[in-house]
């Protein structure tokens, strides 16, 4: 039995009934700074409660720490909790720049913690088929992969909680840091590693600090080319998807959270149809990893490729030129 505490309720209290659902997987206790909060999730969950992050990392019978709080703390807070001697989980993103993603990396691996970070699409069984299929040739030489999502986000949205949202200190960006980097990790799964990046990015339709559409042309190393557009200033939320095509077929994935997809090329359905996953979330993963000594999907270092991403779509978009992965 893996036991775990949550720490941010907002929307870690789904990711605690997440854990409570799973086999193998038990809740301890909630964390929140906000003690109404704190206390009303964990009365409804059952479990103890507290406003004090130090008081679930004093607890013996808590053995990984899933943190769910704005993204700009995940790496102070997965610090404290792998120096405890807890396995960490973090949200999406890691955390907003890649020197803090480093030191919770360095953090955990001095501990010897499992570091995993939740991407929930990820353990979508189509999406893990066609990152499979990618990676087994099967579409033949990679050609384009493009993600794109119109989302609505209101200005109200922004002012939830105290304002973190849509700033660079915690939100580390806007519509791609935060909603877009589901899709930043996809594109990254899927295509590999970038050769170079050029991103424009604006505000649009919102008071915020970041972008509220951002656009990216990626070259990656495979000689493919990439596309990333994500904007929070559509009338309502109307798709987040991705597409890959190469040379032998391609692959449309109408909405990454559910997997709803079309594929065209000859027998290549049938070949994706022969792949299966057995693990179908953050939670199950990192249990087996904990039990078994299986490697997560998404450790530190695959989760950091997202924020560096990030990181050079900004720089590009602040400096008006092509990136390269390799620039500091
Ligand atoms: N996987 C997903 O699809 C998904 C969806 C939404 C949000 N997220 C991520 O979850 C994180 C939180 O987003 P949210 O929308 O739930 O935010 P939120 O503001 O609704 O909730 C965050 C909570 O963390 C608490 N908190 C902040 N600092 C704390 C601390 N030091 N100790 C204890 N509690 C603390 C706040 O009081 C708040 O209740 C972000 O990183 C976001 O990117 C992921």
């Amino acid at each position: 039995m893996v036991r775990f505490a949550v720490v941010g309720l907002g929307m870690g209290r789904g990711r605690s009934h997440l854990i409570q659902k799973t086999e193998g997987a038990e809740l301890k206790c909630v964390v929140d700074l906000n003690e109404e909060l704190a206390k009303k999730n964990g009365e409804e969950l059952n479990v103890e409660w507290t406003t004090n992050l130090d008081d679930a990392l004093g607890r013996s019978d808590v053995d990984c720490v899933m943190v769910m709080t704005p993204s700009g703390t995940h790496a102070d807070l997965g610090i404290r909790a792998a120096k405890a001697g807890k396995h960490v989980i973090t949200t999406k993103p890691m955390d907003v720049t890649t020197e803090a993603c480093d030191r919770l990396i360095s953090a955990c691996d001095e501990a010897n913690v499992i570091l995993a970070v939740d991407y929930q699409s990820r353990y979508v069984e189509n999406n893990y088929r066609v990152a499979e299929a990618l990676k087994r040739g099967w579409l033949g030489k990679p050609i384009l992969g493009e993600v794109r999502f119109k989302w609505f986000r209101s200005n109200d949205y922004f002012k939830h909680g105290n304002g973190w949202r849509g700033t660079w200190k915690m939100d580390g960006g806007g519509s791609l840091a935060n909603q877009g980097a589901h899709l930043l990790d996809l594109i990254s799964w899927f295509m590999g590693d970038y050769q170079s990046v050029y991103g424009e990015t604006a505000i649009m339709n919102h008071d915020i600090e970041t972008e509220d559409i951002g656009l990216a042309i990626v070259n990656f190393k495979s000689g493919a080319k990439g596309v990333i557009v994500g904007t929070t200033t559509f009338p309502e939320s109307v798709y987040f998807s991705a597409e890959v095509h190469g040379t032998d077929g391609g692959i449309l994935i109408d909405e990454v959270l559910s997997g709803k997809m079309r594929v065209i090329g000859n027998g290549l359905q049938e070949q994706l149809d022969s792949i299966g996953d057995n693990v179908t979330s953050i939670i199950e993963d990192v249990v087996g990893a904990v039990e078994n000594g299986t490697q997560v999907r998404i450790d530190g270092r695959e989760g950091r490729r997202t924020v560096d991403l990030l990181e050079k779509i900004y720089q590009s978009a602040r400096e008006g030129r092509t990136i390269q992965a390799s620039e500091n």
